[in-house]
């Protein structure tokens, strides 16, 4: 199969196929092992990367610069707080700036709009590093991970446990639909995905062979899980719910008890990373022999550089 990635940019998953995606996950694979060599390659050499960050960032901000900086690339990190965007000009001319001397750029923010802006004006490959509602090159992260673990992505079953309407959630949605896990995202109805977003997963189901469930039942929801993932309960900018995020999701917690409720004991676990530990996870089960969360940090400087290499 010919693939053309060039020039494009990573928005949503919705953005990619499914054949796609499996192209980016062997490539960061091949990646990956390749980081191991300690053979230095310089494939973006005389290239600029903006790296535009509204909120905060361990592994996306250090994945992006360190994938691209190994490879002989510039990495130009801007903070909102320090460029005119926001205070004196808009996302429009920021972006056709940014177009001007950047080769890509990375944003991380609140809304979803002013990534595809950012794309619309900009005229070079934008990738989404988060926003209020995706988190899409997590997902690749976490998808390599399960690939490791399993050898496979179809037919395993993946449960979300927690907030399931947030940016991580959201994007899981999406990949599994695409990529034919059985997922399942199991939280208090409050908490639930938007509606037109399952049924955008359950019609790639239909193509994937995967499935989309989505229950307030905890001992239902986790049995035969074969990955458990959580988030925490209060992601950036939504610092004002959480203590009624406490008292939602209390039942919701990744405990060795939800652990042993899926009731095979090879069942791995995930967690995109920062966590709130003894809240959303326990302190046994994130540091538990079945915890594979460093491997998932480690997985999205790989995935990250993947998609560079791809697009730009
Ligand atoms: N998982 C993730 O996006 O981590 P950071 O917020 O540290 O980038
Ligand atoms: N849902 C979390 C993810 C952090 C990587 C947040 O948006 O804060």
């Amino acid at each position: 199969m010919v693939f053309s990635f060039k020039g494009r940019s990573l928005l949503t998953l919705k953005d990619y196929t499914a054949d796609e995606i499996s192209y980016l996950l062997k490539l960061a694979k091949t990646e990956k092992d390749n980081s191991r060599t300690g053979i230095v390659q310089q494939r973006f050499l005389g290239k600029n990367l903006a790296m535009l960050f509204e909120k905060r960032s361990t592994r996306t901000r250090c994945a992006f610069e360190t994938a691209f900086g190994e490879e002989g690339g510039n990495p130009v990190f801007l903070s909102s707080d320090d460029i005119q965007l926001g205070a004196k000009e808009s996302i429009e001319d920021t972006a056709r700036v940014f177009g001007r001397m950047f080769d890509a750029i990375e944003f991380r923010g609140f809304k979803q709009e002013t990534v595809e802006k950012l794309a619309k004006y900009s005229g070079v490959p934008v990738y989404n590093g988060l926003t209020d509602l995706y988190h899409p090159t997590q997902i690749l992260a976490d998808f390599l991970t399960i690939w490791e673990e399993f050898g496979t992505l179809k037919g395993i079953k993946l449960v979300y446990v927690g907030d399931g309407r947030n940016n991580v959630a959201n994007s899981l949605l999406i990949g599994s639909g695409k990529m034919g896990l059985n997922f399942s995202i199991v939280a208090p109805k409050e908490l639930w995905p938007d509606e037109n977003l399952v049924n955008y997963a359950r019609e790639c189901c239909k193509v994937s062979n995967g499935s989309i469930t989505v229950t307030d039942d905890v001992k239902e929801g986790v049995k035969g899980a074969q990955a458990i993932y959580t988030d925490v309960w209060v992601s950036m900018g939504e610092e004002s719910k959480k203590d009624k995020r406490i008292k939602l999701l209390s039942p919701y917690q990744v405990n060795q008890e939800l652990m042993d409720a899926t009731g095979n004991k090879d069942t791995i676990f995930l967690h995109c990373l920062p966590a709130v530990k003894d809240m959303e996870v326990t302190y046994d089960v994130i540091e538990g022999a079945r915890s594979r969360v460093w491997d998932e940090a480690e997985n999205r400087k790989h995935t990250i550089k993947a998609i560079m290499l791809a697009t730009i």
